[in-house]
């Protein structure tokens, strides 16, 4: 027998954390499944291609981004102290009663809407530091670690939602049938051994040397140093590659590189980055900026991107280990402290 999302929250009651957000979780949810709703019939509703506005990052918002925020926004407004999106520049204060505050990219993998390509929403659930009063951005400027409950929803052949409150990390399908959430990924794990990796392959003439000389390792397989061959996946949603990594195994990542527009990464630290590292520790792997572990990393900005390492523990070690070997030789060869701190910043961080 198969819990529903409800049952599930219900048995867990030692869990206070999970208890503290039920109600929201369970709005995030139904949330969830009404974007899937719309996800899945937009081209019949004339909801596909450009919503002819901009986000804060200057990119293109699609239709589908904005009805997505919307709805989230809308199932979850009562629920929170305020609530902040990739779809909004500015944080939007809602209950003053309530001491939650989510962050969420509503709908990840946009580029992949017009080819009815998997996509997906991501959630952080953090409490308010202050017990009452005005809220500001600043609120939300808290570091990963900091995070109540964190998780995604995975609009596939079927639609998931993943989530965790930092012990173990469950996944639940939608049925159908019945209208609800079944658990039927209880406590996934990354598996140790690494066989796959994920990483934009277009942009390796910027990216830094430590994760040029990675990745030719994984590439030359079984004739390199690694002595055993990998596989590559580039799905170009997040959600659905840390979906594969929970599931089967592998490494992503999305470095920083040498464009200005990509000096700190391309994935945002608080809707896309945060979330995920939590989910992927909670599970036993590894999460990383290549200079620092990525829930320790302190938030300056609502949408503050930041580069991201994350999967199998072994293979992040290792990444890690690279850019500090890096930095190490960047300090010999300048034998100036000045330009080895200037590098670790540009270059790792
Ligand atoms: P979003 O659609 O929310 O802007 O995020 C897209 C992100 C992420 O999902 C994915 O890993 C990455 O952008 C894809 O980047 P490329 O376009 O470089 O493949
Ligand atoms: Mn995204
Ligand atoms: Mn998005």
């Amino acid at each position: 027998m198969k819990l529903s999302l409800n049952e599930f929250i219900w048995q867990q009651r030692s869990d206070e954390r999970l208890q503290r957000v039920a109600p929201l979780l369970l709005a995030i949810a139904q949330s969830c499944r009404l974007i899937a709703g719309a996800v899945r019939d937009a081209a019949l509703n004339n909801a596909m291609g450009a919503a002819g506005s901009s986000n804060i990052q200057g990119e293109a918002q699609q239709k589908l981004d904005v009805i997505s925020n919307e709805l989230m926004m809308a199932e979850t407004r009562d629920l929170v102290r305020a609530l902040a999106s990739e779809e909004m520049d500015e944080i939007v204060p809602c209950n003053p009663d309530s001491d939650l505050l989510l962050v969420y990219d509503p709908l990840d993998g946009s580029s992949n809407l017009d080819v009815n390509i998997s996509v997906g929403s991501i959630f952080s659930i953090l409490a308010t530091p202050e017990p009452a009063g005005d809220l500001a951005a600043e609120s939300f400027l808290q570091n990963g670690r900091s995070q109540l409950c964190a998780g995604y929803a995975l609009y596939g052949p079927a639609t998931m939602l993943v989530i965790t409150t930092g012990h173990e990390v469950n996944g639940f399908t939608f049925d159908e049938h019945s209208g609800l959430f079944m658990l039927t990924h209880p406590k996934l794990r990354i598996a140790e051994e690494a066989k796959e990796f994920a990483i934009n392959t277009s942009n390796a003439r910027h990216w830094p040397a430590p994760i040029q000389r990675y990745i030719a390792e994984c590439q030359a397989g079984s004739s390199g140093v690694r002595g055993r061959d990998f596989n590559m996946r580039w799905v170009a949603s997040m959600v659905a590659e840390v979906h594969r990594i929970l599931l089967r195994g592998g490494v992503f990542l999305y470095p920083q590189d040498s464009r200005e527009s990509s000096k700190n990464g391309k994935l945002r630290l608080l809707y896309e980055a945060s979330p995920m590292a939590m989910l992927v520790e909670a599970a036993g792997g590894a999460a990383s900026t290549g200079a620092e572990r990525l829930l320790d990393v302190q938030p300056e900005r609502l949408h503050q991107r930041v580069p991201v390492i994350l999967g199998a523990m072994n293979e992040v070690a290792l990444i890690e280990g690279y850019c500090r070997t890096a930095i190490a030789e960047s300090y010999l060869e300048s034998n100036t402290l000045h330009k080895g701190h200037a590098l670790l910043e540009t270059q790792f961080q």
